[in-house]
């Protein structure tokens, strides 16, 4: 946890297979005892700059930072691109000096990297192109809540092999789950992310499996995933992508395959009756308003581990 602290969180493969577990052990304390933590960053200052809209994350980094003791300074980047007005090396000169953490949502990943690369505070990535790895900590919390651990599960994403899918297959990785993913062609993961996960996956026990076939990566599955197939700034392919898509919806004729006691998971916000049914969103086996639930927490733990909240907490509670 000490080597965590002062670090970046672009992506889940800046974390080890220690980290994450040290994260997870984190949020769960969280979770279960709020008030430990309820000064652990207390006047710590956390500035936010989106250039996309958002509900869940920007609220729960708030909540989080707020009732951990700190506060939080929300830019609507919403009109212009980061690095536009002054070079991001100059935004973070000036950002250092008065903050304690910065985070991001970008089109552009390399706007996360490059400001992580010339920033002295710790800079998360709340959403880039490339990935989402503050909800994919939080959806793999979800499930270690639910089945006790990950290890082992049988955990499938059906859709677009986007952000929110290489996240979840790294973090998938780290936790020993065994993963499969099943896209349309031409929708697959990026490679290197792929081999990335499978690497990770060797040294774990899990796996990573990739297919066309939604049913078959379904079957026997313990949850099963899925995310929009038109994320923020891919507006215009939308008609395009809407019939490729048709065939992995998930509905209860594809719930069907999976374990009785499969958990329904998505990241929100769906596009009802699209990638998902509302009587599979809605329905008994959903937990997707516990996985909103646990960006929150997911985020403290984050926030705490970056801000090295989590050691000061954690001697006074030995005391
Ligand atoms: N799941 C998620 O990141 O939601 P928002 O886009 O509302 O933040
Ligand atoms: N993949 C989606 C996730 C939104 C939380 C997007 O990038 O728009």
């Amino acid at each position: 946890t000490k080597r965590l602290n002062g670090r970046d969180l672009c992506s889940i493969a800046d974390l080890s297979v220690q980290e994450m577990a040290a994260i997870m052990e984190l949020a769960h304390a969280v979770k279960n005892h709020p008030e430990d933590f309820r000064h652990a960053l207390d006047a710590r200052q956390m500035v936010m700059f989106f250039e996309k809209a958002s509900l869940r994350t920007r609220v729960t980094f708030e909540a989080a930072i707020n009732t951990l003791g700190g506060n939080a300074i929300f830019v609507d980047q919403t009109q212009s691109p980061l690095g536009e007005r002054e070079s991001l090396a100059d935004m973070a000169r000036n950002l250092e000096r008065w903050m304690a953490v910065m985070v991001l949502r970008t089109y552009s990943h390399d706007t996360i990297t490059e400001m992580a690369a010339v920033s002295r505070i710790p800079v998360i990535n709340a959403l880039s192109d490339l990935e989402h790895p503050c909800q994919a900590i939080a959806d793999f919390f979800t499930l270690e809540e639910r089945f006790g651990s990950a290890q082992g599960l049988h955990f499938t994403y059906v859709g677009d092999g986007n952000n929110v899918c290489h996240s979840l297959m790294l973090t998938a990785a780290q936790l020993g789950t065994h993963c499969t993913i099943a896209t349309p062609k031409g929708f697959a993961p990026k490679l290197d992310i792929i081999h990335k996960a499978i690497e990770i996956a060797e040294q774990t026990g899990g796996s990573i499996t990739l297919t066309n076939d939604p049913i078959k990566a379904v079957t026997g599955a313990d949850a099963v995933y899925t995310d929009v197939c038109t994320s923020m700034g891919f507006e215009h392919e939308a008609t395009k992508r809407a019939p490729i898509f048709k065939p992995y919806q998930v509905n209860e004729a594809l719930m069907s395959h999976a374990q009785p006691h499969a958990a329904f998971m998505h990241c929100l916000p769906a596009h009802r009756n699209a990638e998902v049914t509302d009587a599979v969103l809605d329905g008994p086996q959903s937990v997707v308003f516990d996985q909103a639930e646990n960006r929150m927490h997911a985020q403290k733990a984050i926030l705490l581990m970056l801000l090295g909240g989590a050691k000061r907490i954690s001697n006074s509670r030995d005391r």
